[in-house]
């Protein structure tokens, strides 16, 4: 029986929102690693909104930035300075490579200022072309989606903006038989999320910094979705030891208040000027304060550390699987983005998880992804582990 709150908010969905999701849940609170629904059933959430809110849900520290912050000054235009930007902009490149900081709004929106950027740098060298991968997920606007590697989301909406090719992921030689001198840069998720929760290989990727240094192009990395500490460094390249010449993040950067960014090297500082690029809501004062808030609690927390040792626990505890049931393919991920490919839709799993009190997506089509909040206790893991054994025991 659905509540009358529920009728009521189904209602209006249905009648005045756009019908490009189709929601059938809805949640009313959030904390932690929990989710709360209408009816008042709490869900382990290892969703997180996928990978946004990877200190739980309303983390006190980043509830208290956000209250303190929206009485104080919520926007101004980055025609002015705030306190707030720049100082995130110092936080994030400390935790990486030397550079600067543009900020935006969401994912899509932070690469297509990250493929501007790399086009800005190849237009007086005759190099505008970027080569993505297959599979990759970069965003829905429509140099992402351009830059998208799984076509399925460009069909209906061509022509697709010129200048892409697409190299199979962790395949070097494919990479090699694209790149050429009209190539500007190379640009791909260190983690595939979308694409099927699929790390690089260590050694790939270290031969893609090399041909992209052979070859004078730029090498872009998407960290929207395994950025922010997700990968148990804050900067999922760190597990590498391969840097890139720009990054960009988004989703988990602000702990789900809406904001994007991409950082290039100090060396590429100037490639964007005055009147280049610019977005009217990127880094306001409200925003930056919660990302600020953000990186200090991953810091003070030290959440680096709980998502490698709870990353590498829940990673053996689904690693048994592969014995235990014939379905369970492969257990693949870094850190606390992991995925359980199985010989078929994964799909079949969602549902009977739901109906046990957790919530996991799919990625691809056969791999259940899991994205708890890097905050997550080895009690949370247990209990996670427990039900998908139980929903595996049942297909
Ligand atoms: C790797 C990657 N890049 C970009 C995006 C797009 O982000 P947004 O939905 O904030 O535009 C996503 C979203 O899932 C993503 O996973």
């Amino acid at each position: 029986m659905n509540t009358e709150l529920y009728d009521k908010i189904s209602g209006l969905q249905a009648k005045y929102v756009m019908p490009t999701y189709a929601p059938n849940m809805l949640f009313v609170k959030g904390e932690g690693s929990y989710l709360w629904d209408d009816e008042g059933n709490k869900f382990l959430d290892f969703v997180t909104g996928i990978s946004v809110c990877n200190l739980g849900h309303c983390h006190p520290n980043v509830t208290k930035a956000i209250q303190e912050q929206s009485e104080k000054l919520v926007h101004v235009s980055n025609l002015y300075m705030n306190e707030q930007q720049p100082q995130l902009a110092e936080k994030l490149v400390k935790q990486g490579f030397d550079g600067v900081a543009f900020f935006a709004n969401s994912g899509a929106e932070a690469n297509e200022g990250m493929i501007k950027f790399a086009r800005k740098w190849g237009s007086d060298k005759g190099k505008n072309e970027i080569v993505a991968m297959n599979a990759s997920f970069h965003g829905r606007t429509l140099a992402a989606l351009a830059a998208t590697g799984r076509s399925q989301y460009r069909v209906g909406f061509s022509p697709d903006m010129p200048g892409f090719k697409f190299a199979d992921y962790n395949d070097i030689e494919s990479l090699k038989a694209l790149i050429n001198d009209k190539t500007a840069a190379v640009m791909m998720e260190p983690v595939q999320g979308e694409g099927g929760v699929m790390p690089a290989d260590a050694e790939y990727l270290k031969q893609v910094r090399e041909l992209c240094d052979e070859a004078g192009c730029l090498l872009l990395f998407d960290e929207v979705q395994c950025g922010i500490g997700r990968t148990g460094t804050f900067f999922a390249y760190q597990n590498y030891g391969v840097e890139p010449d720009a990054v960009s993040l988004a989703k988990a950067i602000a702990n789900g208040y809406p904001m994007g960014a991409f950082i290039v090297k100090r060396e590429y500082e100037k490639t964007l000027t005055v009147g280049m690029h610019a977005s009217t809501f990127g880094g306001t004062p409200l925003a930056s304060a919660a990302a600020c808030a953000v990186i200090d609690t991953i810091v003070e927390e030290n959440l680096l550390d709980n998502t490698k040792k709870m990353g590498a626990y829940l990673t053996e505890k689904l690693s048994a699987f592969v014995e235990k049931y014939d379905c369970v393919q492969e257990v693949r991920g870094l850190g606390l983005m992991i995925g359980v490919v199985l010989d078929q839709p994964a799909g079949v799993l969602v549902g009977p998880l739901k109906e046990a009190g957790m919530l996991a997506l799919t990625a691809g089509e056969t791999v259940l992804r899991l994205l708890p909040p890097l905050n997550v206790t080895q009690d949370q893991i247990d209990t996670a582990v427990e039900l998908i054994d139980n929903a595996l025991a049942e297909i």
